[in-house]
């Protein structure tokens, strides 16, 4: 598992994107990653996946500092997959099928399982029509779905999703966080950042909170939405179901579904 310890990171000398950060993934399945645009999420998960070297402090994965030889970075990576902000920063190969392969073959996946993991990631993302297609035919949502295809079919141990339904449309949007929850079930850590807060607050369990390149807050989920100050001070919004526990005095809801029950039962209660 990640451990960061006091980590920095500057891109130019007087300035930094992270400072003093501190975090460990083992607080939680899903953890949430939140800040406004430059709050340094993407220069986070580039570190993590050591394409970004910390000015100082230190990464651990499983218990040992990473290693950034090329055989350090590839067994990272067959640990760790990530789905880019952008998903034009993932693509190789012209084909959709090349593209996912080739980090399969990279790790010596026979063909035929190739083949099916393939098919089987399409079809999770809803694109095995894009299966043989040339990559530049794609629009963009339907590009970030076949890079979250690329990182289900290496079966990594931890996953990490950098703003993964920006720009998807509500069906492709729900389709991902169905994937979330199948990976999370079957025991895959997921690492996710976002704008959108209902979205973290729905399937997060652990959130961090950063500001400027600093964590300003961290805590389970609902103890860091219940912070509106540290919310806003970080330039987001309360989720709705939050909102609507502050505004009109209702109970904390995890899910719309629990609402809707609660709903119910008043209603019923009333009527009686
Ligand atoms: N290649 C780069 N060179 C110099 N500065 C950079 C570079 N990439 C990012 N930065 C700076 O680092 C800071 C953090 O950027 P980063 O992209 O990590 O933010 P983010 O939280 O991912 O933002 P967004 O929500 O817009 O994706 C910003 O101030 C940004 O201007
Ligand atoms: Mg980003």
């Amino acid at each position: 598992m990640f451990k960061i310890n006091d980590l920095n990171y500057k891109y130019e000398k007087d300035s930094s994107a992270l400072e003093n950060i501190n975090m460990d993934f083992s607080k939680g399945n899903v953890i949430g990653i939140i800040g406004s645009n430059g709050s340094g999420k993407s220069t986070l998960f580039m570190n993590l996946m050591g394409i970004l070297k910390p000015t100082s402090g230190s990464i651990l994965f499983k218990d040992e500092n990473l290693n950034y030889t090329k055989k350090g970075l590839y067994n990272l990576r067959k640990g760790v997959g990530i789905v880019f902000q952008d998903p034009e920063k993932q693509i190789f190969y012209s084909k959709v099928y090349d593209d996912i392969a080739f980090s399969l073959r990279n790790i010596g996946i026979d063909e035929e399982i190739i083949k099916l993991r393939i098919r089987e990631a399409l079809i999770a993302v809803n694109g095995i029509d894009f299966i043989n297609k040339p990559i530049h035919f794609l629009s963009y949502g339907q590009k970030k779905r076949v890079a979250i295809a690329s990182v289900i079919a290496m079966e990594n141990e931890i996953v990490l999703l950098d703003e993964p339904t920006a720009g998807l449309d509500p069906i492709s949007t729900n389709l991902i966080i169905d994937i979330i929850n199948t990976l999370k079930n079957k025991g895959v850590k997921i690492v996710i950042s976002s704008h959108d807060m209902n979205l973290i607050y729905g399937i997060c369990d652990y959130v961090y909170v950063l500001n400027k390149g600093r964590i300003i807050e961290d805590g389970k989920v609902e103890n860091v939405f219940i912070n509106e100050e540290r919310i806003y001070q970080a330039g987001l919004e309360l989720p709705w179901l939050v909102k609507l526990h502050k505004n009109m005095k209702l109970p904390l809801f995890r899910e719309e579904k629990d609402l809707y029950k609660y709903w119910e039962c008043s209603v019923l209660s009333t009527n009686n």
